[in-house]
């Protein structure tokens, strides 16, 4: 393997790394033992005197995993049964390896991705190794609320795609360029709504998401929907019946608005046929607060099917039919919720890998799928996205996400220091957004 950058680390004091592990971590530990202190009452008494034990026990090694993080003590294994335990053991004896008997992986001294994942992984085992509470979720309260608090944004995007599709049949290819755009911009900017980088406060869409997208194209840094667009309409073109069905991949991030907003536009893909079926990624466990489980994906459908809104429950109807019909997939393969980065996936999950790799198109969403694909490493900001995926390259991809930690590239010269003169927290504030396309083989 050639020569790389070093992974972010809170061992650089002052960057945004620093910062999350130092100040957003512990808070968000506090808020997940304080959310399950909440649930004694209404969900641990449940379970009788064993239920309020293991609600105590769970807290006890919450705040033991606070301690450790705030004193930077080492990474210690996982003990739980959890069927990805032994891999994340072997990450972290390989992380000791590589650091000799002198020193141990630490918070403040290991890869930022690495400890950020280990945390939420640690919570999971907080969690698992207390039965009969071993299914709740410290995060779920977070996303139902946020959820809630974008209910009119939510009813603004389902109704948009509802009148969209009494048109659609009659579109001329420009239109459904046009709508395509517009639908990957609301997916995109969806991605602003995330409880990580909020701390688990409240950060749902309160405005109109069609009435800003025209304002926030200048916050797009690096756009290359064209690309994307050309990708899906010749696929269209060149399909004939004995082709292979057209597979679009969706890696999901955050429940919540962004879901919604990643289903509208999986679902405009399918009834213009311009995919014919979509494959789904979320995650196995409660991640990084917000990130869609399947629970997450089918709470948001039986919550839009019971809505009085004839739009939200019609897409919660469509929505439910096509995951039934197998037209829409939800895979969750436990590479998600490991610290690799991706490059990392064609030997240590090649059965994902080649799942992927019978993909037309893969959309990446959100900011951790982006620091995944570029391994999360001190890279220029002009040297090439395809060099940054240091291999990665299953099948064409997309990354659709706003900026939220120290790592952006393919700019161009001078394009990040004009950045920092205009706004110094343009790489972490969420307030810019990349298109960003790869493809192995390009036609
Ligand atoms: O807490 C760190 C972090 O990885 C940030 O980089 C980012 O704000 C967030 O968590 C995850 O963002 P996303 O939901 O877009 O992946
Ligand atoms: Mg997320």
């Amino acid at each position: 393997r050639r020569r790389v950058p070093e992974p972010l680390s809170a061992k650089y004091i002052g960057s945004f790394a620093y910062l999350t592990v130092k100040d957003r971590l512990p808070t968000i530990l506090t808020k997940a033992v304080d959310t399950v202190h909440r649930h004694k009452k209404t969900f641990f008494e449940k379970y009788g005197q064993e239920g309020v034990e293991a609600e105590k026990r769970a807290i006890g090694l919450m705040s033991k995993l606070r301690n450790e993080l705030q004193t930077d003590k080492a990474v210690i294994p996982l003990t739980d049964e959890f069927p990805d335990a032994a891999q994340w053991n072997t990450y972290i004896e390989r992380q000791q390896a590589a650091l000799g008997p002198e020193e141990f992986p630490s918070w403040f001294k290991s890869s930022w991705l690495f400890m950020e994942c280990y945390m939420y992984r640690r919570i999971h085992e907080s969690i698992l190794l207390n039965p009969p509470i071993c299914d709740f979720d410290v995060f779920s309260e977070a996303k139902i609320q946020s959820f809630f608090s974008s209910q009119d944004a939510i009813l603004i995007v389902c109704t948009y795609l509802q009148e969209l599709q009494r048109k659609i049949e009659n579109f001329e290819e420009s239109q459904l360029k046009d709508e395509f755009m517009l639908l990957m911009q609301v997916a995109l900017w969806g991605n602003r709504c995330d409880l990580s980088i909020s701390g688990g406060q409240d950060n749902s869409q309160k405005n109109n998401p069609l009435a800003s997208l025209e304002s926030l194209k200048s916050f797009i840094l690096v756009d290359d929907s064209e690309r994307v667009w050309n990708l899906l309409v010749n696929n269209w073109k060149n399909k004939t019946s004995q082709t292979t069905p057209i597979r679009v991949d969706i890696v999901l991030d955050n429940s919540g608005f962004e879901l919604v907003t990643d289903l509208v536009l999986a679902y405009f893909l399918l009834s213009t046929q311009l995919a014919d079926e979509i494959h789904f990624h979320g995650k196995s466990m409660p991640w990084f607060v917000s990130d869609t489980t399947r629970r997450d994906l089918d709470w948001t459908l039986k919550n839009l099917q019971a809505s009085n809104h004839a739009s939200l429950s019609m897409c919660g109807n469509m929505w439910e039919q096509n995951l039934h019909k197998g037209v829409w997939v939800y895979h969750d393969h436990l590479f998600w919720t490991l610290p690799h980065e991706f490059s990392d996936m064609s030997q240590d999950a090649p059965d994902l890998y080649s799942e992927l790799h019978k993909s037309n198109l893969i959309f990446f969403k959100g900011d951790l799928n982006y620091r995944k694909l570029t391994g999360d490493r001190k890279w220029s900001h002009t040297i090439s996205f395809d060099t940054a995926l240091q291999g990665f390259h299953p099948a064409p991809l997309c990354s659709l996400r706003t900026l939220k930690a120290d790592i952006q590239v393919g700019l161009k010269p001078e394009q990040a220091e004009q950045l920092t003169l205009s706004d110094p927290q343009w790489l972490v504030s969420g307030n810019y957004a990349i298109i960003q396309f790869s493809d192995p083989n390009p036609k």
